[in-house]
């Protein structure tokens, strides 16, 4: 490997550590929110949960939804909580009681340091509503929703800058699911009046679903071409498993990622260039991550419950690697990437899991998160890297070494993000960094487990980084052992 000062991508937009919570499962309800736990707060949300979310450094957290945005109420969940509905939560066929909603969630956010991505309901609502609930978040006072804010005991404006225009409309299982002409026009004359009430917001219209919907990459040029000048981000959304019990190939799914992201970017510049516009479009990609170990589960589950274990994912070490490559494959893409949520954030496929009435504790997946979004602030640099490969099933020439860099100049340190991709060999990784005087190596991270399959617990943290691993540098090389299936975090900083 090769890196370089001059060898720049793009500042990376910190946002791409961004994460989500939904009305679904025990994300809210005895995830964030649990009055009675012993940790909660004088509001009901949890201690022990914000701590570690804190630990994160999340700038930014998606909400409500989600699938169940399309079929939400934004008025059943402000005012008085003892007077507010229960409702049929039918995204997910549970029961929502609105004990949480828009006001709660933003002052929980911001105790914790999060800004909120919030989504409108342009499923079975549309411009109206959307517009109410921003003018009901955003206008001083003197309104009508405005001033229900103030009578809710909310004085301030909140100052929601992010919003999205729906959530997934691409896809059948939605709420109110329109074909991409629908869904553009609605998305076009919503981003209007929403500007309107303030001009001062950014808006994301909904992209597809994922990259193997039929309607890909289509979707994403009808949609851009009614509201490429209205909207500032396309949103992606992507998850993945490893239902083959297929390691090698599960690990290269990154590659998949990085051909989404270049169509996507593609369809944005072909829809740039019919418009003869001076515009680019930045990407959005507001829902990533592992999702297929609780598939079976959910299938269990009663409807009309309330609060119940879905989508509760239990991640093994070998889900860690993947989620540390998609988190690398985002910092490549740092010029065009300009927000990432992981979905989700707590008990609902999210790297915190909680016990109601009990303990708190960090799955695998926590650790590749924490690492990127402590360490991957600052320039992203493109690696020059010379990497064996291999074929796998679905993919040839997969380098076994996957890599991003960022440069902190502020801070005048530099962070190598590594997975190696072997399954039993480990690389012998050789980085000249001779651009960089006078850096020194400070710390090098290192996640290993000789079973891909280990799980973390509330009794037991299998799956942890360590500080064992063997890296040294000389005159401006930089020499690594990187384990055989490991994620590597290499910091050096100069003086
Ligand atoms: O994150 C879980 C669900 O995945 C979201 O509600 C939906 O947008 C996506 O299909």
């Amino acid at each position: 490997m090769t890196i370089d000062k001059s060898f720049r991508i793009a500042q990376v937009d910190n946002r791409i550590y961004g994460s989500f919570i939904e009305h679904l499962g025990r994300a809210v309800y005895g995830g964030i929110y649990e009055p009675g736990h012993a940790s909660a707060d004088q509001s009901g949300f949890r201690n022990d949960v914000k701590e570690l979310i804190q630990e994160l450094q999340v700038p930014i957290i998606r909400y409500p939804g989600g699938n169940f945005v399309s079929g939400y109420n934004w008025e059943d969940g402000v005012g008085p909580v003892a007077e507010r509905p229960k409702r049929l939560e039918l995204a997910w066929r549970t029961l929502e009681n609105n004990e949480v909603g828009t006001n709660e969630f933003i002052t929980w956010a911001k105790e914790i340091g999060s800004e909120v991505m919030m989504a409108v309901n342009l499923g079975t609502r549309g411009i109206d509503a959307a517009r109410n609930l921003l003018e009901y978040t955003n206008h001083p006072g003197g309104t009508y929703w405005s001033d229900l804010r103030r009578s809710h005991g909310y004085e301030q404006p909140h100052q929601v800058k992010t919003w999205c225009l729906g959530n997934e409309m691409d896809g059948p299982w939605q709420i109110g699911h329109k074909t991409a002409e629908e869904y553009g026009r609605l998305a076009l004359e919503t981003a209007k009046a929403m500007r309107l009430v303030d001009p001062e917001i950014e808006l994301v219209a909904c992209g597809s679903s994922s990259a193997n919907m039929p309607t890909f990459p289509e979707w994403e040029a009808v949609t851009l071409d009614h509201t490429y000048e209205a909207v500032d981000y396309i949103s992606l959304h992507q998850y993945y498993g490893n239902r083959a019990n297929d390691t090698a190939n599960y690990l290269a799914l990154t590659l998949d990622l990085d051909h989404f992201i270049h169509t996507v970017k593609s369809t944005c510049d072909y829809i740039k260039a019919k418009k003869r516009s001076k515009k680019t479009m930045h990407l959005s990609f507001d829902e990533w991550n592992v999702w297929y170990h609780s598939n079976d589960a959910d299938k269990q589950i009663e409807p009309w419950s309330v609060a119940p274990p879905q989508l509760e994912d239990v991640y093994n070490f070998e889900d860690a690697l993947l989620v540390g490559s998609m988190l690398i494959t985002f910092l490549r893409h740092a010029d065009r990437v300009k927000m990432a949520c992981l979905a989700q954030l707590v008990n609902v496929i999210a790297p915190i899991m909680t016990e109601n009435g009990g303990r708190a504790w960090k799955q695998t997946i926590y650790y590749p998160y924490l690492h990127a979004s402590r360490y991957g602030r600052g320039v992203s640099l493109q690696p020059i890297v010379d990497s064996p490969v291999y074929d796998s099933k679905d993919f040839t020439d997969v380098p076994y070494l996957d890599s991003a860099v960022v440069y902190n100049e502020a801070e005048e340190e530099i962070t190598i993000f590594a997975v190696n991709r072997h399954l039993e060999q480990s690389l012998e990784l050789t980085c000249d960094v001779r651009s960089f005087e006078g850096f020194k190596l400070v710390e090098f991270i290192v996640m290993e487990h000789e079973d891909l399959k280990a799980v973390n617990t509330a009794d037991e943290e299998k799956v942890k980084p360590h500080h064992r691993g063997q890296a040294k540098l000389d005159s401006g090389m930089l020499t690594a052992s990187l384990a055989k299936a490991s994620w590597n975090v290499i910091r050096l900083k100069k003086g």
